[in-house]
């Protein structure tokens, strides 16, 4: 496996390939992380890994100073996992100057749910995904993938949608969430919590799957009964000290609320929340 720090020293990596297979990251990985390097395995003739902490992403009160940052480890791992190129560049080197022209998804996907409670967050995401898509695909000739988790829903989506928009000639994958044994979906946020932080954690998936349930039972009522089930889910974690941001259920198509139309589909709905336990901000989702 090839370790490079500069954008000429990834081009040149890849100069040799025709059709990379791409598994952006902020590193600290985990198992959710290698399980897409697996799967990208299969869908190029070269795999490729960033560990990039995109502090364009994080609002100044946000975890940008404290995220992990653990880059040996990281390669330890993404080399078992199979990965062959490694793009681990400094902040200087993706940004050498204010990065002032930025790509603005649209509000309506983008300013709702994580964007409503982190503003300006997929703005960063989209600008440093593109740039790192122009850093990894621009020596390529064949099929271009790109691989993201569902535990980040709404992030694949919008990226989804740029691609689309821009009419970049880039496949993108969604791997599904990995859990642990409990149910909790795998993060590299799980780090800061306390040990009994860390048991009360696999709630927040406890309540999506009670508030998926109570809305399938009420599916022929949705749209009327849904902002009392969503009140009561949110209601039941915060009696437990969680502070929850949203419990929602929505269409996975737009991440709209539903509509009358959409009782007789139950299954194009996906329900999502992100709750804070402690410092902790998590965040997960079930497809029904
Ligand atoms: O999901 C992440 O880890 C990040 O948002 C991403 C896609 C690597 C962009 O920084």
């Amino acid at each position: 496996m090839k370790l490079v720090h500069t954008i000429e020293d990834l081009r040149t990596a890849l100069r040799p390939f025709d059709a990379p297979a791409f598994v952006p990251t902020m590193g600290n990985l985990h198992e959710g992380h290698l399980d897409l390097v697996r799967a990208a395995q299969p869908l190029g003739d070269v795999t490729v890994s960033s560990i990039f902490v995109n502090r364009l992403q994080f609002a100044p009160h946000e975890d940008f100073d404290s995220y992990p940052r653990t880059l040996q480890a990281d390669c330890d791992r993404l080399e078992r996992a199979g990965c062959d190129v490694v793009f681990a560049p400094l902040e200087k080197e993706l940004y050498p100057e204010p990065q002032v022209f930025k790509v603005h998804p649209p509000a309506d996907l983008a300013d709702i749910l994580e964007g409503h409670f982190r503003p300006g967050f997929f703005i960063g995401v989209c600008t440093v995904v593109m740039k790192l898509f122009q850093c990894v695909f621009s020596e390529a000739k064949g099929p271009r993938h790109a691989l993201f988790g569902k535990k980040d829903y709404q992030q694949q989506m919008v990226i989804r949608r740029m691609v689309q928009q821009f009419a970049l000639p880039i496949t993108i994958v969604a791997g599904e969430t990995q859990r642990a044994a409990d149910g909790l979906a795998l993060s590299s946020r799980n780090g800061y919590l306390s040990e009994s932080e860390r048991a009360e954690a696999v709630q927040l998936s406890l309540a999506l799957r009670g508030l998926a349930r109570d809305a399938l039972a009420a599916a022929d009522a949705l749209p009327r009964q849904l902002a009392g089930l969503e009140a009561r889910a949110m209601h039941a974690l915060a009696t437990r000290g969680w502070q929850p941001d949203y419990l929602t259920v929505r269409r996975r198509a737009d991440l709209q609320p539903p509509q009358a139309s959409d009782a007789s589909t139950p299954q194009s709905l996906v329900v999502l929340g992100a709750a804070r336990l402690g410092n902790t901000r998590l965040i997960d989702n079930f497809e029904i």
